[in-house]
């Protein structure tokens, strides 16, 4: 039988040194990773998003992870997550008076930004008879150009040639918990990050729909920064994925895991097993500077930034 593998890896986001703030954890882990990732030597490399810290802020965040990237020398695919390219969208402030809601929009100037490094997207393309499918689903709701052009996309997926199977990738999560889900509140401090993570009707069942029409069999999401079992959900499996960064949510699910790794997979012709990847050491570096959290242009100190 002829097997291969490819890697599905999230949430990265090494930060630079020349920001207003750096933390040597993500930047260590993201070397553990990239180094296992290479020993495994896959064929290609799927990325779920976050790529970079600030990338929606900086250009030189994204450079240097384009060149780290580069210099792995695997064809890779990656699509934008909210660090790059601005937040799902919200009409409402959350209760966070320390975070802009509705200033961490994503824009269309953020998206350019975005592919103009890492290129066009949404992408579906067929690897080995494998189709594999990326898009930002947290344009759903924004009015943007770039959103009409996202439901097109949804739109054409379903008709394009099928493949023996279909991987999609999402940075946000589809559900938190299961599909059928209200929409968490914004506005309140117990709902909040529920809203942060997932995607909203009635966008999700769109989206969803869109999914089993495409005869889509696995899906990625990131964002979350903590992993689940896989989750089946009419014939679908769901992949919380595991970040390398840095851990989110642990204490959401009793079943929920924060350690840091990525996803392995083998693809045979009638089966795509994941397995999970542990980073072989979880960095415990100390030392860094500035605000985590998604803090407001004023508060961004750049004086202990290094210039190069
Ligand atoms: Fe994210």
């Amino acid at each position: 039988m002829d097997t291969w593998h490819f890697v599905h890896v999230s949430d990265i986001q090494p930060g630079s040194k020349r920001s207003f703030r750096y933390n040597p954890r993500y930047d260590e882990n993201w070397q553990t990773a990239r180094r296992q990732i290479m020993q495994l030597q896959p064929e290609l490399m799927v990325i779920g998003g976050d790529i970079t810290r600030d990338g929606s802020i900086h250009d030189f965040e994204f450079e240097e992870m384009k060149a780290s990237l580069d210099s792995m020398s695997i064809p890779y695919h990656a699509i934008p997550g909210n660090m790059d390219t601005g937040n799902k969208h919200t009409d409402k402030q959350g209760p966070k008076p320390e975070r802009d809601d509705i200033g961490l929009n994503v824009t269309s100037e953020q998206l350019r930004r975005y592919s103009r490094f890492f290129g066009e997207f949404p992408w579906s393309f067929v690897h080995r008879n494998v189709r594999f499918s990326g898009f930002y689903a947290a344009l759903a709701g924004s009015g943007l150009p770039e959103e009409e052009q996202m439901w097109q996309w949804l739109d054409d997926l379903k008709h394009l040639p099928r493949a023996r199977h279909h991987v999609m990738t999402n940075h946000y999560a589809l559900f938190i918990d299961d599909p059928d889900e209200p929409n968490f509140d914004i506005t309140k401090q117990e709902s909040y990050q529920a809203w942060y993570f997932g995607i909203n009707q009635p966008y999700r069942q769109r989206i969803f729909e869109t999914y089993k029409a495409a005869h889509v069999e696995i899906v990625f999401s990131g964002h979350i920064h903590c992993q689940r079992p896989e989750q089946i959900v009419d014939g679908m499996r769901f992949y919380k994925s595991p970040a390398t960064a840095m851990a989110q949510f642990a204490d959401r699910w009793e079943d929920g895991d924060p350690k840091l790794g990525f996803y392995h997979c083998r693809v045979t012709d009638d089966h795509i097993e994941v397995s999970f990847v542990p980073l072989k050491k979880e960095s415990t570096a100390t030392g860094g500077w500035g605000k985590g959290g998604h803090i407001k242009p004023e508060d961004r100190d750049y004086s202990l930034a290094q210039q190069s």
